[in-house]
């Protein structure tokens, strides 16, 4: 698999996960507006992963867009949440005003939680079948109080912390802040076919760390007309990174191992697995 050839999957999970949003959120409302707004135009890496893990376990692939549309769900409201002025108080985001610059702080809450909510319709379906349960519960562990909400918690008060964070603790920050929603996308399609989701598990972990040190880095090197967000905000907010604590170079290094660590994660899957390990090395090599 060529990076040329990983692009493409990256824009056909994009393609689908956007037309199918477009459809489930059809109408002039504008609290549908304002849903369909959070979730076009991002890199949809977390649907692709679900898309892709999901082939590697012969899922029914128009079953696996409903859980590649759910997970894009949970991530963007995630995000909505993250730019309002009383979290990391952001006005870009792809490139485009935030949902609150764009629709009012009350729009993007409420739209935030009704995306939230949307993901868990979407994978109640009965077309999902039997392991719809695991996914369900899965997901309500890895956004909440033990997953991405938790992360956000601790992100949050390591603004205000009067002592920097150690290294365990910021990777257990990372983890939940955005490796838990990672992991919940690569192990979909493991969990959708009842089948044994360790390796796609370690390979997340690794995936989810070396994806949020990416940002980081970005945040500090990253020329904000790509990127599409604010950049180098990260340290004048305070906020607890690899990069904070050890420098560019070493976070960039770290990076970089985790994206092999995830590669050999995928050996039982053999050439099947290309694309995830193409995914890996994308995470770390990109500029938006
Ligand atoms: C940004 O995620 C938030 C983090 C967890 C670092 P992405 O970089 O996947 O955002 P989009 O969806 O592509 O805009
Ligand atoms: C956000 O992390 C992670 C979640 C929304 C869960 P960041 O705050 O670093 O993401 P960006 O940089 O705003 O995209
Ligand atoms: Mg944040
Ligand atoms: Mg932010
Ligand atoms: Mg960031």
């Amino acid at each position: 698999m060529t990076t040329t050839q990983f692009a493409n999957s990256l824009a056909d999970a994009q393609r689908l996960v956007t037309g199918y949003a477009n459809k489930v959120l059809a109408g002039d409302d504008r609290l549908l507006e304002a849903m369909r707004y959070a979730i076009v135009g991002g890199k949809m890496l977390r649907g692709f992963l679900v898309l892709a893990s999901a082939r590697l376990h012969d899922v029914d692939q128009g079953v696996a867009l409903r859980a590649a549309l759910a997970i894009e769900c949970i991530h963007a409201y995630s995000l909505v949440h993250d730019d309002l002025p009383c979290m990391d108080d952001d006005d870009l985001r792809r490139g485009q005003p935030t949902v609150h610059r764009k629709f009012g702080e009350d729009l993007a809450v409420l739209a935030g939680d009704a995306l939230q909510t949307l993901a868990f319709e979407l994978l109640s379906d009965p077309t999902l079948g039997p392991n719809a349960l695991s996914l369900i519960r899965g997901l309500a562990q890895d956004a909440g109080k033990d997953g991405m909400v938790s992360g956000q918690m601790l992100d949050m008060a390591a603004e205000t912390a009067s002592e920097p964070l150690t290294l365990d603790q910021i990777t257990k920050l990372q983890n939940r802040k955005t490796g838990c929603l990672i992991s919940w996308s690569a192990t979909a399609g493991a969990v959708m076919s009842g089948a044994d989701s360790t390796a796609l598990r370690q390979y997340a972990d690794a995936l989810g760390l070396a994806f949020q040190i990416a940002d980081d880095i970005l945040d500090v090197e990253g020329d904000e007309a790509k990127v599409g967000k604010r950049v180098q905000k990260d340290a004048d907010a305070g906020k607890a990174t690899f990069v904070s604590l050890l420098g560019l170079e070493t976070a960039k290094s770290r990076a970089a191992e985790l994206a092999d660590q995830a590669c050999d994660a995928l050996a039982i899957y053999g050439d099947r697995a290309e694309t995830l390990k193409e995914a890996a090395r994308f995470v770390i090599a990109r500029d938006s």
